[in-house]
């Protein structure tokens, strides 16, 4: 059985954690950047599949299928920790999220699943030839724009 005194540090260490937590959660700095790194590595891959899509860039099946299969890996990270209540743009620096975000968690997390639909359809064709990526490259723009329309302050 656990003595009191442990017992009662445990708790005292368990409200000094939780006062340092509270103290902190007002920097929100370290989630807006790590939601804008992901937004970065959705672009660099969606990039690799347009330049294929466009002829700016010769087709390349394994290449095309491993920017694909990031996108869907990407898409399907559990994003709970990157979109804390108070950091909309107006709230924190730096960032341009809408407040919509959190006013319509319902809507966001529609427009997230629709990304990974949208990646899981390309990567399923994106090795199959150049035409296998321009058939899902409205798809997965619409996906993208889809969001930025509703949830991305404009610049
Ligand atoms: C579920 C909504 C959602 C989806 C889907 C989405 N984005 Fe975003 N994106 C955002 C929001 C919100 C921001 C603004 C984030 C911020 O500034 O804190 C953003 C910002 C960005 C940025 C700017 C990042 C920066 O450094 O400021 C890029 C680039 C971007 N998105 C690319 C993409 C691409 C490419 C896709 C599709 C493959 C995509 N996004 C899908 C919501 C989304």
């Amino acid at each position: 059985m656990m003595s009191i005194t442990k017992a009662f540090v445990l708790s005292l260490s368990g409200l000094a954690f939780a006062t340092l937590a509270h103290a902190q959660s007002a920097d929100h700095s370290g989630a807006i950047k790590a939601r804008q790194a992901h937004m970065t590595l959705y672009g660099t891959n969606l990039g690799v599949l347009g330049a294929m899509a466009q002829g700016n860039m010769p087709y390349d099946a394994e290449a095309a299928t491993a920017a694909a299969e990031s996108l869907v890996a990407l898409a399907g990270i559990d994003e709970r920790f990157y979109w804390p209540e108070g950091s909309a743009s107006g709230m924190a620096e730096g960032t341009r999220a809408m407040e919509a975000i959190w006013a319509d968690p319902e809507g966001f997390s529609a427009a997230q699943e629709a990304l990974l639909v949208a990646a899981t359809a390309m990567a399923a064709t994106a090795g199959t030839g150049v035409e296998g990526i321009q058939a899902g490259m409205q798809a997965m723009g619409g996906a993208c724009g889809a969001c930025h329309q509703n949830y991305r302050v404009r610049q």
